[in-house]
């Protein structure tokens, strides 16, 4: 007798008939099989579920047919210090490149040495800002820009007003004609080459856009001022953005410019400070590149 003959006679109180004993093989086989076939059945769902991982990777957002590895690639010529803040927040990345192309495209716009706008460029919503003097501390009379940024022009102004702080508005839009006279006259003044340091040629002013403002002085001092200090740390919430940062003038082209600012919007304004290190060419040159790519991602 088997060790587990022995345990059925005993389970079995001794009746060691044949068909009783048959009778429990076939449950105890039974219960093998069915359990073995669970097993199996759990281990093919699993096998299922990573086949269909791998042909459906994750997309990091629900309106961008784009995967980790394709917005890595999207990126791959972007600084190390940048695509480890995409990395780290991907989702939140995509969702402000998403609110920018729902919004206003000629707000990021790029406009620099390169890349610039024709001789007929004119802004369409070009307003006075004489009719907003009792809102807007202006230079001279005679100011016009675009109508997009005024309301948030106003509310920077009357947050630094809230503060004891002036913020003078000294150049606003300029048509290509009269950016044309301005930098002829530097040219004559300092040559050509130092000009270029610090004035766009004709068709390559942001001033151009109808969305640039140059504030307070005009001139290095203004960093050190109080609205200089203020427009750095507060400017990007109310959607504007230093155009020539300090340090950048091998990448921008031009000189440090501690008072040209460029309304961008607020969520390219949060776009360029939380990702690309408050660059803003670094962040327009992406946009403007991997643009129709982004787009064509859309679902
Ligand atoms: N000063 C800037 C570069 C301009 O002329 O637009
Ligand atoms: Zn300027």
């Amino acid at each position: 007798m088997s060790f587990s003959e022995g345990r059925i006679d005993f389970f079995y109180g001794g009746d060691n008939t044949a068909v009783m004993r048959k009778f429990v093989y076939m449950i105890i086989l039974l219960t093998a099989a069915f359990t073995g076939c669970r097993q199996q059945t759990i281990e093919v769902e699993d096998a299922v579920m990573e086949a269909a991982q791998e042909e459906e990777p994750l997309l990091l957002h629900p309106s961008f047919n784009l995967t980790e590895e394709d917005l890595a690639e999207l990126c791959s010529e972007l600084p190390g210090t940048v695509r480890q803040n995409i990395e780290a927040r991907p989702q939140y990345f995509l969702q402000l490149l998403l609110d920018i192309y729902k919004g206003e495209q000629e707000l990021v716009r790029l406009v620099n040495k390169e890349q610039g706008l024709s001789s007929s460029d004119v802004p369409h919503d070009l307003v006075a800002l004489d009719d907003y003097r009792d809102r807007l501390l202006l230079s001279r009379r005679g100011h016009q820009m675009r109508s997009v940024l005024l309301p948030s022009l106003m509310a920077m102004t009357q947050a630094a007003r809230q503060e004891g702080i002036d913020l003078m508005i000294s150049s606003t839009y300029r048509s290509y004609d009269y950016q044309e006279g301005l930098y002829n006259r530097y040219v004559e003044r300092d040559g050509r080459e130092a000009a270029d340091r610090y004035s766009a040629r004709p068709g390559k002013s942001q001033h151009q856009l109808g969305t640039a403002v140059d504030f307070g002085s005009i001139d290095e001092s203004f960093a050190a001022t109080a609205a200089g200090m203020w427009l750095k740390e507060n400017a990007w919430h109310y959607g504007f953005s230093l155009s020539y940062p300090q340090g950048m003038e091998s990448y921008t082209g031009y000189m440090w410019e501690s008072w040209h600012y460029r309304y961008i919007g607020e969520d390219a304004s949060k776009l360029e400070q939380e990702f690309f290190e408050g660059i803003q060419e670094r962040m327009l040159r992406f946009i403007n590149s991997k643009g129709s790519l982004l787009e064509a991602a859309l679902i």
